[in-house]
């Protein structure tokens, strides 16, 4: 049984890089990208919060000059802008974030690249994320600070808030010691996090390594599943655990009854000449998500004796996603000429193209893709929990989907009823889908069923209720 968070009536803040939607060149705002905003959104949405961050745009000029307030009507939620120039976007979100810490916690797919100058960018953009909370939270009030973007935040909001009592949750992996070590200045990031009342990860694994890396620091003391964080004369102790994240499941369930999920969905099957059975992947398109071998993977089943002559047609969306960075751009080469030589052998063949596409859609349109497919393939090379494979299962209310998925996911821990993959294998990427193809009905339904059980008990709500509840027994 589920304690409920003591003090609801009180404003929870809630602290992301992004705010749940960003201002674009054209004047408008639209929802931001990503998973951290489409679970949190709705899960904060029956608590009394206020949402800090990033509107994921440069300012015009200074740091302090102002652009048109986000609408907070469209999310119920009040949004506090937190400003950033361009050079400090370049350095800190471009270049610390998503050039050092997200290939570094992503097992180091690509090389990180670390700059002292991003690393200092980091440090005065989490100082002035702690410096917005703590001149704006009324006194013991709740803060709940995201991701590898603000590792700095807790430590910083405790000096100079003590009585706030201080959750961190980190979306992405926690790296292996192995990589965690290469980082110059990792103990900063450790002793920042410590900084918190609750540390929370997707997965046991995480925990493990964040454990194993703490265990390096001479001033924590391991009691239990606590640690005891001892910072000049002060003393606190942190809370460590994993707290899975979900979809707003029942949001995706009820959406795909709908008239106009199902008219839609019923569209795109038309478009792809009525298949027997279409195949779907929904990416941001990062080096994480292990678009270009999926690609491979899908073409090698299309083409096989067994498969060629059904009618079976994929689409794969892909997100447009950090298109400043030359990482991104190269992926995106590269998945486009993979693209272009799996479709044409299959062209060779007589056989239909995968379908690409590369822009944003909105999440209705996104619904009815899941409405529309009959597969689901997920196959990230490291990935914190991915969504995506969730909200699929919840757009599934008659039990007929299939999914298979990268074993290398935080959701593999819980979905362990998909098909399971090794993303850094084709061949076994085939394998899987080719099961998933030619599993019987009744098979597809009970996994389906399993799966469904699974992301409904893990849901948004849950995810958020249980780390509240968790972070309000720590003091
Ligand atoms: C992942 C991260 C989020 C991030 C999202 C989109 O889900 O965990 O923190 O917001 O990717 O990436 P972006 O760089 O566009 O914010």
């Amino acid at each position: 049984m589920l304690k409920k968070p003591a003090a609801r009536s009180s404003r929870t803040f809630n602290v992301a890089n992004r705010l749940p939607v960003e201002y674009r060149d054209s004047g408008s705002w639209s929802t931001s990208p990503g998973g951290l905003v489409s679970a949190m959104q709705p899960a904060l949405h029956h608590l009394d919060a206020v949402w800090v961050g990033w509107s994921g745009a440069a300012a015009p000029a200074g740091p302090h000059e102002s652009r048109p307030a986000p609408p907070d009507d469209a999310t119920n939620l009040e949004l506090i802008e937190v400003a950033m120039t361009r050079a400090e976007v370049i350095a800190y979100y471009e270049g610390y974030c998503n050039s050092a810490l997200w290939p570094l916690y992503h097992d180091a797919i690509v090389a990180p690249v670390f700059r002292d100058d991003d690393y200092h960018a980091y440090c005065a953009i989490n100082l002035r994320f702690a410096q917005c909370v703590a001149t704006r939270a009324p006194r013991d009030a709740c803060v709940w600070v995201h991701d590898y973007h603000l590792q700095l935040v807790p430590r910083l909001l405790r000096v100079l808030r003590p009585d706030l009592r201080i959750g961190f949750f980190l979306h992405v992996p926690f790296p292996s010691w192995e990589h965690f070590s290469t980082l110059p200045r990792g103990d900063d990031l450790l002793e920042g996090l410590l900084g918190s009342d609750l540390v929370g990860f997707q997965t046991a694994q995480s925990v493990e390594r964040f454990m194993e890396a703490v265990h390096h620091l001479p001033n924590v003391r391991r009691q239990g599943g606590c640690l005891e964080v001892s910072d000049g004369d002060a003393r606190h102790s942190v809370t460590v655990g994993a707290f899975p994240i979900g979809p707003p499941a029942q949001l995706y369930d009820k959406a795909s009854t709908t008239r106009v999920i199902r008219d839609a969905a019923a569209s795109i099957r038309a478009e792809c000449d009525e298949p027997e059975l279409l195949i779907l992947g929904v990416d941001r398109l990062d080096y994480t998500k292990g678009i270009a071998r999926r690609i491979k993977a899908v073409g090698a089943v299309l083409k096989s004796p067994e498969f060629r002559h059904r009618r079976i047609r994929c689409i794969q969306l892909a997100t447009p996603s950090r298109t400043a960075l030359s990482t991104y751009q190269a992926l995106r080469r590269t998945v486009e000429d993979t693209l272009r030589t799996v479709n044409a052998e299959l062209a060779e063949l007589g056989l239909a193209p995968i379908q690409y596409i590369y822009e944003q859609r909105a999440t209705d349109e996104i619904m009815a893709l899941y409405v529309a497919a009959d597969v689901m393939l997920v196959t990230s090379l490291a990935d914190g929990m991915n969504l995506v494979c969730k909200e699929y299962v919840a757009s599934r209310p008659n039990n007929d989907g299939r999914l298979v998925l990268s074993k290398n996911t935080g959701a593999a821990a819980q979905l362990t009823d998909a098909w399971l993959v090794d993303p850094e294998d084709t061949t076994d990427i085939a394998r899987g889908l080719g099961d998933a193809l030619r599993a019987s009905a009744t098979e597809a339904t009970h996994r389906m069923q399993a799966l469904r059980q699974a992301v409904f008990d893990y849901d948004a709500t849950h995810w958020a209720d249980s780390f509240l509840a968790a972070l309000h027994t720590t003091r």
